[in-house]
């Protein structure tokens, strides 16, 4: 098993990324080492994602670099302050819907940034051992499914959103930069994480929060798309085992083996928020409201996670309707979060009302 001293978690002030760091912090990695969280802080980032473990463990094994992965001389002097010796790449521009409305961000950050982080250590870990690129990416880069199969490692890849053909892009460098200069790396593919601390643009905070204020629940098109959901626990559990077992130059996907209907997992959560707020499910079920399609919807996604749960011992370990409540709980626990995340960019993003969604009534 690899291990390191010093690992640079790009993104790390959002969801996923800052779910990851408190994990590799915490009891069960195992990890002895420090973390450089490296964040834009763009609207999805939040440093409340991380207050309590900064005033814990910051300044000892704990740092944050407010930085753009973009930014090569500001990369550059962070991995060589911190003698970093790995990377688990997660920042990034991550909703399909504002990639279709803006599309150029998507390709800065996902593919200049990708290229950047990369030559980056290239130049700065040339001719030493024990380093490793890890790259978070995501299963829409294989496209959309019919009504059967599932993508595994060897599916190939054919993106159809911009936020998707920017992860690819970014994917295909990766590899590129092990074939071509041996850069030890790895990639994961997962699919739709669920879990607290998501930016509420994402289905499952948005409809929470949305039930919370009452207002409508926008489903896409028939709401019959298929997702299949991880819980972000289980993730950073994956990409850990993939940093420290992982064959180089291999990819891994990582899926939660919980395929929904979008329409069924909005009921299933209108009656996991009525439990829980005493309030009477037809309360929440009658918000539902299906709006025009998003342009491109993918239609169905599922994944095959035998290389990882054979190579690596992985499984999830999340049941799907505990991980929703548990998610349901942690929104309804902390409400100052909510309110800090919903006054800014987000209240004016959804104020505008945009795209496919016009005509609607917010
Ligand atoms: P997120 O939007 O919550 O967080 C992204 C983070 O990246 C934010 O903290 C943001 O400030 C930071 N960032 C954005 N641009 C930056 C830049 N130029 N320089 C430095 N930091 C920047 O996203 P997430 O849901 O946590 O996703 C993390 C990663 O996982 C992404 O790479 C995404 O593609 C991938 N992924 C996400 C999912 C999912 O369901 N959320 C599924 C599969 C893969
Ligand atoms: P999302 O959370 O944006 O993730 P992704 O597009 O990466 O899968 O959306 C999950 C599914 O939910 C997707 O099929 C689109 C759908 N959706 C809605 O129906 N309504 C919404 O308001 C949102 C945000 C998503």
């Amino acid at each position: 098993m690899r291990t390191y001293s010093a690992i640079l978690v790009s993104g790390g002030a959002g969801f996923i990324g800052s779910n990851f760091i408190r994990y590799l912090l915490g009891p069960e990695s195992g990890f002895q080492g420090l973390v450089v969280n490296v964040d834009a802080l763009s609207y999805a980032g939040n440093l409340d994602n991380l207050s309590d473990l900064a005033a814990g463990l910051g300044g000892t094994r704990y740092f944050f670099e407010r930085a753009d992965i973009c930014d090569r001389a500001a990369v550059e002097d962070i991995v060589a302050r911190y003698r970093i010796d790995a990377v688990c790449h997660l920042a990034a521009e991550s909703h399909v819907d504002r990639s279709i409305m803006g599309p150029e961000a998507f390709v800065r950050t996902n593919v200049l940034g990708t290229f950047t982080l990369l030559d980056v250590v290239r130049q700065a870990w040339r001719g030493r051992d024990g380093v490793w690129f890890h790259q978070v990416s995501t299963d829409e880069v294989y496209g959309t499914l019919g009504p059967s199969g599932s993508f595994s490692e060897a599916s190939p890849y054919a993106p159809r959103s911009p936020y998707s053909a920017s992860k690819a892009a970014a994917d295909h460098l990766v590899m590129a930069y092990h074939h071509s200069y041996g850069l030890p790396v790895s990639v994961s593919n997962c699919g739709n994480n669920y879990g607290p601390r998501q930016f509420p643009e994402k289905l499952v905070p948005l409809m929470i929060l949305n039930m919370l204020e009452g207002k409508r629940l926008p489903v896409y098109g028939d709401g019959r798309q298929v997702r299949d959901w991880l819980y972000v626990d289980d993730h950073a559990r994956a990409v850990w085992a993939i940093m420290r077992g992982g064959r180089p130059g291999h990819s891994y996907v990582v899926g939660g083996g919980n395929e929904r209907e979008n329409l069924s997992l909005v009921e299933r959560l209108a009656d996991i928020v009525a439990e829980e707020t005493g309030a009477g499910a037809e309360l929440y079920r009658g918000l539902i409201t299906l709006v025009p399609d998003r342009p491109g919807h993918d239609r169905r996604y599922a994944l095959d996670s035998g290389k990882i749960r054979r190579e690596l011992g992985w499984e999830p370990r999340m049941e799907f309707d505990r991980g929703l409540r548990e998610t349901v709980r942690w929104y309804l626990d902390n409400p100052a979060w909510i309110e800090r995340v919903r006054s800014g960019e987000y209240r004016r993003w959804l104020d505008s009302n945009y795209g496919w969604r016009q005509g609607g009534k917010a």
